[in-house]
């Protein structure tokens, strides 16, 4: 005998009736033309009421990218519809956001100058700084989470995400000394006001080192938001134009997840836990829906994904060449990510999208 509890009975050890002797799930005598699945898919109300999976606005993060100046408002050529903003326009762009329903913006910066030690991420005046307290300020910041990514890659001088030192290919990132940077930077972003902390550089050891500081400051209540198992991915191609960060050298395959590794990315999300995530970021998303289901069943904590740059920009493409229908393709690819398990969604068609389900 095979079954998984022969052994268990040999040992005359208690192995229930119902785990040896499991009933079929469904009845198979009664299939068509008793069971018809079409009967529920008729008419727009049956379909609503056996909808499993709904998107709603509040379930949306719109990313943002701040630059210095005033009244600017300058589209990014690889992300039609996605701007570099200063931050009088991103006001702007906040209550739009917040009268539509929206649970927050992820903010990224482009500083005025970059240097080896990423003097702009953790600057009290550096360009997300200036933006949060704006924005905290704002009336719009009752109704909308302010979340802060932390990296050091829009701010060095080179565009990696850590520390750069002499190494093997003649460079190497130091995670070490990188985490005292992005400790530095989250504690400056909370104390200009963000929400919530988001490290996506993937530095090891990163959440504990600001959990750490931001405890350490009097920050115990702001929350991290862990993109926990990025991977190194081809689909942050736009985004690298949008904050101008492009590693100068180099990719960033010592640091970021390979694209083949489903059990590492669980491993991350444990540590990261362990250290003291208290919710994930998943990214890229749609490429990567089999490592959100296995996060969503693996761990109960509550879980983003990230419809990446690159992903916005292969369907607004197909959207320009009038290949795919805009507005239902737009909320079939929210659901998708949605039903593999994410909660929210941090994507660049928030607002058209918040629009689309009002
Ligand atoms: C910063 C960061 C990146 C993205 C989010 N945070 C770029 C990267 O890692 O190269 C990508 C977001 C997108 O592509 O929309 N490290």
């Amino acid at each position: 005998m095979n079954s998984p509890c022969s052994e268990v009975v040999q040992d005359k050890t208690d192995c229930s009736l119902s785990t040896l002797f499991r009933p079929p799930r469904y009845n198979l005598s009664m299939s068509f033309p008793i069971q018809r699945l079409r009967r529920l898919r008729r008419t727009a109300p049956l379909r609503s009421l056996v909808r499993e999976t709904a998107l709603d606005a509040g379930d949306l993060i719109y990313p943002i990218f701040l630059c210095p100046g005033k009244g600017i408002r300058k589209e990014i050529s690889s992300m039609p519809g996605v701007f570099n903003l200063s931050v009088d326009e991103a006001v702007r762009e906040a209550e739009e956001a917040a009268s539509l329903g929206i649970a927050g913006l992820l903010l990224f910066g482009l500083p005025e100058t970059k240097d080896e030690q990423a003097t702009g991420a953790w600057s009290d005046e550096g360009i997300v700084q200036q933006g949060l307290r704006a924005l905290k300020a704002s009336p719009a910041a009752k109704d909308l989470l302010l979340i802060a990514d932390t990296c050091l890659c829009e701010y060095t001088a080179n565009g990696h995400c850590g520390v750069v030192i002499e190494g093997r290919d003649g460079w190497e990132i130091d995670n070490d000394p990188s985490l005292e940077l992005l400790a530095k930077t989250a504690v400056s972003q909370a104390r200009a006001g963000a929400d919530i902390i988001a490290p996506s550089d993937m530095m090891d050891g990163r959440v504990e080192a600001i959990r750490d500081a931001l405890d350490a400051t009097g920050f115990a209540n702001t929350p991290i938001m862990s993109y926990a198992s990025k991977f190194a991915s081809a689909f942050y191609g736009p985004f690298r134009e949008a904050a101008d960060s492009a590693p100068q050298f180099g990719d960033r395959r010592s640091y970021q997840m390979d694209p083949a590794n489903l059990r590492e990315a669980l491993r991350e999300i444990e540590l990261d836990l362990e250290e003291g995530a208290d919710m994930l970021l998943m990214k890229p998303a749609m490429p990567y829906l089999d490592v959100v289901r296995a996060a969503r069943d693996n761990f109960d904590v509550p879980m983003g994904a990230y419809q990446v740059s690159g992903e916005y920009s292969m369907l607004v493409a197909a959207f320009e060449k009038g290949w795919l229908d805009r507005d239902r393709t737009i909320l079939e690819s929210l659901l998708g990510i949605k039903r593999a398990g994410a909660e929210f969604i941090v994507t660049y068609f928030a607002k058209e999208a918040a629009k689309l389900l009002k």
